[in-house]
C-alpha cells in the first residue's frame, strides 16, 4: 500500500477540507486500541500493532497531502515497558522494521524524522536506527513525522526542570527568568510548536501521560474507532470538527 493512494472520494474530502478553514499545523495522536482490534477477531495482541503500522502510513500520508506540519504518534510511553516482555520486543522489532521500510520514502518526500522520548532506555539497535533516520532527513523541511517512544510527559517536564534548575545553580539564569516559552524550549519538543488538534482512537478520554504541557490549548477528537481501522477517512472527520471549533484560547469570541 503506498503512503499517498487516495479514491477519488478522498481527493473530493481533501479538497473540501483545504478550501474550508485551517488545516492543523500539528496533530498528535494518541494509538489506542490495537489490543482490543486483535482479540476482537480471535488473534494475539501482537496482530493489532502489525495492523496498526498500515494505520500508520495511511494517516502519514494524508496528512503530508493535507501539508500538516507535523505529526507526532504515541507509538511507546515510559509505562509500555511494564508489559509483557514478548509484547515490549515485539513493539520494539515492529518499530525498527518500519522504520527501515519506509525511511526512503519520508525521506524521498521530504519528511523530517524525529523520536521523542527518553531514547537511552531504547534497546541500543532501535536507538540507534532513530539517531541514524533523524540525522538523515535532518535537513528536510517537510512534515515532521515524530514518533514518542519510551515517552513521559512527566519525566520530559522534571528533565525540563533539572536543566533550568542547573542554569539558576550556575547562576547563568535569574529565577524571575523563567517564564513558559522557557519551559517549553527545555522540552523534548522544543524545535515544534503545540499540537493544535489531539486524537485518541478506541474511545478513551485519557491524556495518558502525553504531552501534557504542548496540549493546554489542543483541541481534543475522540473517536470508537480502533487503531488498526483508523484511516484517512476518519483523519478528515477529526480535521472537519476541528475547523467547526471556536477557539478561544481563554479569551471571549469576538
Ligand atoms: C495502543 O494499543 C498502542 C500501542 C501501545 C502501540 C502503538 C504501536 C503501533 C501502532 C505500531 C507500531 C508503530 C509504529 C509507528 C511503527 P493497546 O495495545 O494499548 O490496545 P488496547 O488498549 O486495545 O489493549
Amino acid at each position: 500500500m503506498s503512503y499517498l493512494s487516495q479514491t477519488p472520494e478522498d481527493k473530493k474530502t481533501q479538497e473540501a477540507l483545504l478550501k474550508q478553514g485551517a488545516i492543523p499545523e500539528h496533530i498528535a495522536i494518541i494509538m489506542d486500541g490495537n489490543g482490543r482490534w486483535a482479540k476482537k477477531i480471535g488473534f494475539k495482541r501482537v496482530f493489532g500493532h502489525k495492523e496498526g503500522v498500515k494505520s500508520v502510513q495511511d494517516i502519514t500520508g494524508a496528512c503530508h497531502q493535507l501539508g500538516v506540519k507535523h505529526l507526532t504518534l504515541y507509538a511507546f510511553s515510559t509505562e509500555n515497558w511494564n508489559r509483557p516482555e514478548a509484547e515490549v520486543k515485539a513493539l520494539m522489532e515492529l518499530l525498527v522494521k518500519t522504520l527501515s521500510a519506509e525511511i526512503t520514502f519520508l525521506h524521498q518526500n521530504n519528511m523530517k524524522v524525529r523520536a521523542i522520548g527518553d531514547l537511552s532506555m531504547l534497546p541500543p539497535k532501535v536507538r540507534a536506527d532513530f539517531e541514524a533516520a533523524m540525522a538523515v532527513t535532518h535537513q528536510n523541511t517537510g512534515m515532521s513525522f515524530t514518533l514518542a517512544i519510551s515517552y513521559g510527559s512527566r519525566a520530559e517536564i522534571t528533565n525540563a526542570v533539572q536543566e533550568i534548575s542547573e542554569l539558576v545553580k550556575d547562576g547563568k539564569l535569574n529565577s524571575t527568568e523563567i517564564t513558559p516559552e522557557l519551559i517549553s524550549q527545555h522540552l523534548y519538543t522544543k524545535e515544534m510548536p503545540d499540537p493544535e488538534l489531539l486524537i485518541r482512537t478506541a474511545n478513551e478520554f485519557r491524556v495518558s501521560n502525553f504531552l501534557l504541557w504542548q496540549i493546554a490549548y489542543a483541541e481534543f477528537y475522540i473517536t470508537p474507532v480502533l487503531w488498526p481501522d483508523f484511516r484517512r477517512q476518519h483523519l478528515y472527520e477529526a480535521i472537519k470538527s476541528f475547523q467547526k471549533r471556536e477557539r478561544k484560547f481563554g479569551g471571549l469570541l469576538s
